[in-house]
């Protein structure tokens, strides 16, 4: 496929893997980051200092984060690596860095490792490329046309729980994981990618553990080191984008029209005519598998676990089941999404577990966010894991309580005060889709068979780039 000069920077990268591609020269440079020296005179907001802040930060990143908070408020600041970084935790922050003044910020620490494994596709792309690929993939997320998958996510989770015998014990994590991403491979490429399952699975979870392993500035210095770790690493970015970029490819070549989901990606096109080209296709694919199955599968684990052996929760949803999903009726998006304690119970797993529970940012010029100044180059931290903790408007903050989603919680809240999806121009592409699948797998599951933890105490996290439970989660299954 022939690539447009208006794309240069598709030129500089068509021969390279995403892993050794640069930094496209169309996006706003990246600032210097700022050094302490850099601060004289500058007032920035107090926050904890310590030798050991580092390994502090390292051990268990939320808990230093709700620390930072509980001491210091929705604002603080501190060093990682010599950079200021600055927390933003309240909704007017929250709502001012993703949504009011966001063209001020650029996605931050941790994003250009992701960028290594998916190119750049819409979670790693800045602007002007990113609103580009935004206006042409929209529309098959739009609500409309999520309820042409329903069926098929339905189909897939039949298939899989009908593995399931009564009193037999699955770790319920990677069930999880193979649902979801059976689901959104399905969707995006149908039968093309068979065959090669296995290999973007295995490559997808390497990938997934180290890009974001850690969010201290400078990590991806280290990755072209002699050392296994990181040569796996650049090893499973570079199967994932030749699995991808063989399986675009050959669709083209077929000249087979298919209305999966790459196939409406290769026919979209704005309104001038501009299409997206193989590279950016393959792109946009390995972005969609990666965000579109490992989040759901956790936030699907966490609230699995959170339900444990909340008899009362099950028996709720089973009777949704019947009235919202019946049994020989096409799912109805609508009803499906509608029931209301399914919906409580995934507002409160989103709350207390967000899938992607920090957002960072980097300031691009100096701004005033919430009457605090944010100089140009400082790290800011969003945290939905922190935000969504804030007791003004969640009671009881560490508690999972799905009632008190009952009262319409959602419309008072103010905005930047729960946003599991974000907000702003780089919200969520897939949120419609991903609580289809949650309230589609849950439904049906209660109607069948519930997955039982086997350990009274909840997981714990294991925060990646995405939030873990550590461990499958042993669970036994139990017939409905
Ligand atoms: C419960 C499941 C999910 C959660 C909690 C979630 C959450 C998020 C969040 C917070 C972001 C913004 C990240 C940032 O900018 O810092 C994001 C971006 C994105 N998500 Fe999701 N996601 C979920 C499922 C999905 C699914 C199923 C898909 C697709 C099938 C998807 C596709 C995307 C894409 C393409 C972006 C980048 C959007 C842009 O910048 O324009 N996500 N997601």
């Amino acid at each position: 496929m022939a690539f447009k000069t208006r794309k240069p920077y598709l030129e500089a990268m068509v021969d390279l893997a995403p892993f050794q591609s640069p930094r496209p020269d169309e996006y706003a440079p990246m600032p210097k980051p700022l050094k302490r020296r850099d601060l004289k005179g500058l007032n920035i907001p107090d926050g904890p200092r310590s030798p050991l802040l580092t390994l502090r930060f390292q051990k268990d990143t939320p808990a230093f984060l709700i620390n930072a908070k509980a001491e210091y408020g929705d604002c603080s600041s501190f060093f990682l690596a010599g950079q200021l970084f600055i927390t933003a935790f309240s909704p007017e922050m929250v709502n001012e860095v993703t949504v009011s003044k966001q063209g001020s910020f650029i996605k931050g620490v941790g994003f250009d490792r992701m960028r290594k494994v998916l190119g750049s596709g819409l979670l790693t792309n800045e602007e002007p490329i990113h609103l580009r690929h935004r206006r042409l993939m929209q529309s098959p997320f739009h609500i409309s046309k999520i309820s042409t998958y329903a069926q098929t996510m339905l189909n897939l989770t039949r298939k899989h729980i009908s593995n399931w015998s009564d009193g037999q014990v699955v770790a319920i994590g990677p069930e999880m994981m193979s649902l979801t991403f059976d689901i959104v491979a399905d969707i995006l490429f149908g039968t093309d990618i068979s065959a090669d399952t296995k290999r973007v699975q295995d490559s997808m979870h390497i990938a997934i553990d180290r890009i974001e392993r850690t969010m201290l500035p400078g990590l991806d210095r280290l990755d072209n080191l002699p050392i296994p770790y990181f040569r796996k690493f650049e090893k499973a970015a570079n199967e994932l984008h030749d699995v991808a970029t063989r399986i675009v490819n050959e669709r083209i070549a077929s000249g087979v029209k298919r209305d999966d989901l790459m196939g409406v990606l290769l026919e979209a096109q704005t309104v001038d005519g501009e299409k997206l080209s193989a590279r950016e296709i393959s792109d946009e694919t390995l972005t969609l598998i990666l965000s579109g199955h490992e989040t759901t599968a956790n936030v699907m684990t966490w609230a699995l676990a959170y339900l444990g052996d909340r008899d009362d929760l099950w028996q709720q949803v089973a009777l949704e089941a019947d009235q919202y999903l019946p049994m020989d009726k096409a799912p109805d998006i609508r009803a499906v999404l509608g029931a209301p304690i399914t919906k409580a119970i995934f507002a409160e797993a989103l709350r207390l577990a967000p899938p992607v529970w920090v957002s960072p940012r980097r300031a691009i010029e100096d701004v005033e966010v919430d009457g605090i100044r944010i100089p140009k180059g400082a790290h800011v931290i969003i945290s939905q894991y922190a935000s969504h903790r804030n007791e003004t408007y969640f009671p009881d903050p560490n508690e999972f309580k799905p009632e008190r989603w009952h009262n319409d919680l959602d419309n008072t809240l103010p905005r930047g005060a729960y946003f599991p999806f974000l907000a702003g121009t780089r919200k969520c592409l897939g949120d419609q889709f991903a609580l289809l699948e949650a309230h589609l797998i849950l439904l049906e599951m209660a109607r069948t068979k519930r997955l039982k933890p086997i350990a009274s105490q909840l997981p714990r996290p294991e925060p990646r780039a995405t939030f873990r439970p550590k461990g499958g989660v042993a669970s036994v299954v139990i017939a409905s």
